[in-house]
């Protein structure tokens, strides 16, 4: 059987792959292109994929004998789920692993934005620092504030576990109300407006769905605190950008910290990455050493286990499976 894999992964995971199938691997540290996917997929059995690579309908199509699709990560907005699902084709995912490791990132941009890290590391290297100063580069303290996470699933609800060791009060808002969760952790639900009005910190973990696609834009930005911060960790699409740039220029909040942004990447000179109260990085939520290759792991044995007839940990179109076992 034919694998394609659309780049290398940290750790050993994709060895099990070449013992076992005829792998195509992609080995370039760019996107593979369109046209060398859509060739290379005719004769696969099984895709494992990033999720910069766009799986829309014509990869899928292309696949004639594909059976599984395994996406390196969390989120699978890039794959058309709907029609693999027509096609019969199973779609897996790496949630749980990396759950820790990007709400470890949200709160390091929560504190980043907050006290300035990046702007003081700039001062203290391009030695405009002049000694200790009573009003240099004050931020916004975290401590016992208000944190609203949009978006309660795992990511969400691990960095509301962080906010207890911050004494934060803690609001969610998410479609779906969680009475077992706001037991569990203390959060308190609250509707998306009452959220955006009452929170120091706005932290996205939502994941990109048609109702959560443009959620926070201008009139959403103008509810919330100018001395707010808005953190994305969720996708960039959540955010309308042109909406946070003039939010961030016109002061309707403080600052913003962003790990996936709308285009994703930027371009250089993009305005969010030239003002000081914008703090991006690239999409690195799940950058740890552990993380990333246990997430090839799960990933590869997810692959595997569709081919193999099981049940995988993860599967995001489980109907596709019809009567294989758990
Ligand atoms: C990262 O954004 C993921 O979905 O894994
Ligand atoms: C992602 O794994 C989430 O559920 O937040």
């Amino acid at each position: 059987m034919k694998i394609v894999v659309t780049r290398k992964l940290p750790g050993k995971a994709l060895n099990t792959l070449f013992e076992k199938y005829d792998v195509y691997l992609w080995e370039k540290d760019v996107s593979i292109p369109k046209e060398v996917l859509m060739k290379e997929i005719e004769a696969a059995s099984g895709l494992l994929c990033l999720l910069n690579d766009r799986i829309d309908r014509e990869v899928i199509d292309a696949g004639k004998n594909l059976k599984v699709i395994s996406n390196y990560a969390a989120g699978f907005d890039n794959i058309d789920v709907e029609h693999a699902t027509e096609r019969g084709i199973a779609v897996t995912n790496v949630p749980g692993v990396l759950t820790e490791t990007t709400a470890d990132l949200a709160f390091a941009l929560m504190l980043a934005a907050a006290r300035r890290i990046v702007e003081g590391v700039k001062v203290a290297r391009e030695g405009s620092w002049n000694g200790w100063a009573p009003e240099l580069l004050l931020g916004m303290d975290v401590c016992c504030k208000t944190l609203g996470i949009i978006g309660l699933g795992r990511i969400g609800s691990a960095v509301a576990r962080r906010a207890e060791g911050f004494s934060m009060k803690v609001l969610y808002y998410s479609r779906k109300r969680k009475p077992d969760l706001e037991r569990e952790i203390g959060v308190e639900y609250r509707d998306l407006h009452d959220l955006l009005k009452e929170s120091d910190f706005v932290v996205i973990t939502a994941s990109l769905t048609p109702e959560s696609e443009g959620m926070i834009g201008e009139n959403e930005l103008r509810m919330m605190k100018p001395s707010a911060i808005l953190v994305n960790v969720g996708r960039g699409k959540i955010v309308k950008t042109d909406a946070l740039v003039k939010a961030l220029k016109e002061k309707w909040i403080w600052a913003a910290a962003l790990d996936v942004t709308d285009p994703e990447p930027l371009s250089k000179g993009h305005p969010l990455l030239e003002m000081e109260n914008a703090l991006v990085v690239p999409h690195i939520g799940s950058a740890s050493f552990q993380t990333r290759e246990k997430m090839a792991e799960i990933a590869v044995k997810n692959l595997i286990d569709v081919l193999e007839g099981r049940k995988p940990q993860y599967i995001v179109n489980p109907e596709v499976l019809g009567d294989i076992g758990g």
